[in-house]
């Protein structure tokens, strides 16, 4: 469960306060799928990143799978970020000096994970990066880069995964191959799933869906009680 109470973010913006998130109330159960969607600067990345402790709200609490991330150090966090939270970024964030097969392997290596290569290369095969492993990220294109952030993030199995925009820089064929991935993990496993996404399709298949405007949550449709109403199409999920 990811719980937000009163969750606010303000910055400062040429000396004058401007508010990017307005005070916001939210729970989404865990194992659910939630999509966020709205239009650009409606403040979804922002709240992706308060979800995962990359930054700290102005005022309230976030309450992740049962700790209170934002009365935690900067130790505690990058701990719970390794063990509990994955991370997709817009923009990949990808250590450059690493190859795609290092990016994978480093967060397995430092949470102590004991066969971290062997679930390296099967994850970089999973997004079909096998051929890409020894590369670095300035090496490979924009959606290569971000199947590296996926293998990534999913390398410590992680009970809360946040995508912002997963399948932003990819193909029809890949961005599929992706959705398919982290709906998979999300059902195998019970994932908390949040992402970020422009995407209709991806968004359609969430158990619940967020939009933004301007900072707030204007609207919370719960598709998984018309899913359920539904009889599943052969074929279909
Ligand atoms: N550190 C900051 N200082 C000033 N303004 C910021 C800061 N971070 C974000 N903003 C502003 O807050 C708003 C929300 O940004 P955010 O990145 O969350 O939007 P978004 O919904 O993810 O947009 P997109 O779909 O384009 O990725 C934007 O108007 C952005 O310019
Ligand atoms: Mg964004």
């Amino acid at each position: 469960m990811i719980e937000l109470r009163g969750v606010s973010k303000t910055v400062d913006s040429g000396g004058s306060p401007l508010t990017i998130l307005h005070r916001l109330d939210l729970e989404l159960p865990a194992g659910h799928s939630v999509a966020i969607v709205g239009p650009s600067g409606s403040g979804k990345s922002t709240l992706l990143g308060l979800m995962a402790g990359l930054d700290a709200p102005t005022t309230g609490e976030i309450v992740v799978d049962g700790t209170t991330i934002t009365s935690l150090g900067e130790d505690a966090l990058a701990r719970l970020r390794g063990r509990v939270i994955g991370f997709v970024f817009q923009f990949f964030h990808l250590m450059p000096s690493l190859t795609a097969f290092e990016n994978v392997l480093v967060p397995m290596e430092l949470a102590g994970a004991r066969d971290a290569a062997a679930r390296a290369t099967r994850l970089l095969k999973e997004v079909g990066l096998d051929a890409r492993m020894h590369h670095y990220p300035s090496q490979l294109s924009g959606g290569e880069q971000q199947r590296v952030a996926l293998a990534r993030a999913l390398a410590n199995q992680p009970k809360v995964l946040l995508a912002d925009e997963p399948t932003g820089n990819l193909d029809s064929n890949n961005g599929q191959h992706v959705i398919d991935m982290l709906y998979d993990d999300n059902r195998q496993r019970g994932t908390t799933l949040v992402l970020v996404t422009h995407d209709r399709e991806l968004a359609a298949r969430a158990d619940l869906q967020i939009l933004m405007r301007d900072g707030r949550v204007v609207e919370r449709i719960d598709q998984s009680r018309v899913a359920a109403a539904q009889p599943v199409a052969a074929g279909g999920r």
